[in-house]
């Protein structure tokens, strides 16, 4: 059994290697190895020398991979301090990342070197400390799920008036969605849009915080991406006026997990997304998204490869190092020009969001959701 996890372990990194390149999948290990610090703190920035104005909230292993890994690599070290009520989650983010250990959120957010705050923690807190961060006139990242109710939401869309606030929803951010959304765009006349997306998604234990009630459930936790991905491509068309919803669960125990949610516009959109999370993917999420719309077909294979059909054109890509769009998407606060997602749309998907998590705590199967 022991050899077996040495082995499985040597061959996730080879594999992982392969799919994200040495350096992130080494910062990957490094997170889940922080009480035994490795050597060399990759990526490697002497010689980027930005302010350390950034704050951290929340130092689980997305916030140590993925949002300090982009940082980093782009500006050095410029994470001025970190705040996790586990604290040797913020020591060992710190340890590594070289900024300081805040023990109270309140005191990190105010303070005056910080401009920009990442905000990382457990779905229930984030729109909490994004309103603390607003009021004190930060920069604000928020990873997803915004918010998990509608009485957050409402706050958070209040407080966020004239501030600048910035979601960490990544898939519109992707070289895939980004080379797909011009040809949507060019079409004059508006026509209706078939997606498809299949997630094979983490299998998640019945104990892990996800699952907490507080929490939102899995449509929170991880189907708010492709409810939002589906609203982006939507409002490139132009968004419809309502959709109808159908939400299909494969057990009744457990309703936010291997499921099947169907969106159908009043436009003549269809859009379906299935999650399946039976067993735990060795290479992690894994997703397969179609789509047609007027000429264009296109599929996106995992955002390692994209086919594009238009007519007589034909467009192959493929990307090493799989790009989901969470470098661009992390990097927003500093992009201000660049790409930028808006704001709005996220608000609208967070209300599709909350709506189908309420009908599956309530086992409604089908219910219309208007878009204002
Ligand atoms: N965009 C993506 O693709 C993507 C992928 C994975 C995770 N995420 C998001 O990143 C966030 C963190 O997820 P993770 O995978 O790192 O989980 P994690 O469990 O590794 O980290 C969560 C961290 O939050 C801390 N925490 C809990 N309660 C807190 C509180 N009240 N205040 C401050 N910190 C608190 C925990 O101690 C832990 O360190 C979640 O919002 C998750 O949805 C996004």
């Amino acid at each position: 059994m022991e050899q077996n996890t040495k082995f499985n372990f040597k061959k996730k990194v080879v594999r992982y290697s392969k799919i994200y390149g040495f350096g992130r999948t080494y910062v990957k290990i490094a997170g889940r190895l922080r009480k035994n610090p490795l050597p060399i703190r990759f990526p490697i920035s002497i010689l980027k020398k930005k302010k350390k104005n950034v704050a951290i909230i929340g130092c689980g292993q997305f916030a140590f991979a993925t949002i300090s890994y982009f940082l980093k690599h782009k500006f050095g070290d410029i994470i001025f301090g970190a705040f996790d009520v586990n604290e040797s989650h913020s020591k060992g983010l710190v340890k590594y990342y070289k900024g300081k250990v805040f023990t109270d959120a309140e005191s990190l957010i105010k303070n005056s070197n910080v401009s920009y705050v990442y905000i990382a923690s457990n779905h229930a807190t984030h729109t909490d400390y994004a309103i603390k961060a607003l009021n004190e006139n930060k920069i604000v990242y928020v990873e997803k799920p915004i918010s998990v109710t509608k009485n957050q939401l409402n706050d958070l869309i209040l407080a966020a008036k004239g501030k600048q606030i910035f979601v960490g929803y990544n898939r519109p951010f992707s070289p895939a969605i980004q080379t797909i959304k011009p040809f949507l765009e060019q079409v004059k006349k508006r026509k209706p849009l078939s997606l498809n997306c299949f997630i094979t998604g983490h299998k998640i234990p019945k104990d892990h915080w996800y699952r907490n009630f507080d929490e939102g459930t899995r449509v929170c936790g991880n189907i708010g991406h492709w409810l939002d991905l589906s609203i982006h491509l939507l409002a490139a068309i132009g968004l419809p006026s309502y959709l109808t919803v159908s939400i299909h669960a494969s057990s009744k125990k457990e309703k936010d997990d291997n499921l099947n949610i169907t969106l159908v516009s009043d436009r003549e959109d269809i859009i379906s997304i299935m999650l399946s999370s039976r067993e735990e993917p060795f290479e992690g999420i894994n997703e397969t998204i179609n789509l047609q719309h007027a000429h264009t077909i296109a599929k996106i294979d995992d955002f390692r490869r994209l086919t594009i059909w238009n007519r007589e054109t034909l467009i192959k890509k493929r990307y090493f190092r799989k790009d989901a769009g969470h470098k661009n998407a992390i990097l927003q606060p500093f992009n201000k020009k660049g790409m930028v997602r808006n704001f709005d749309e996220v608000i609208v998907s967070t209300q599709l969001m909350l709506e189908i998590t309420e009908a599956i705590r309530s086992d409604r199967n089908e219910f219309v959701f208007n878009i204002n």
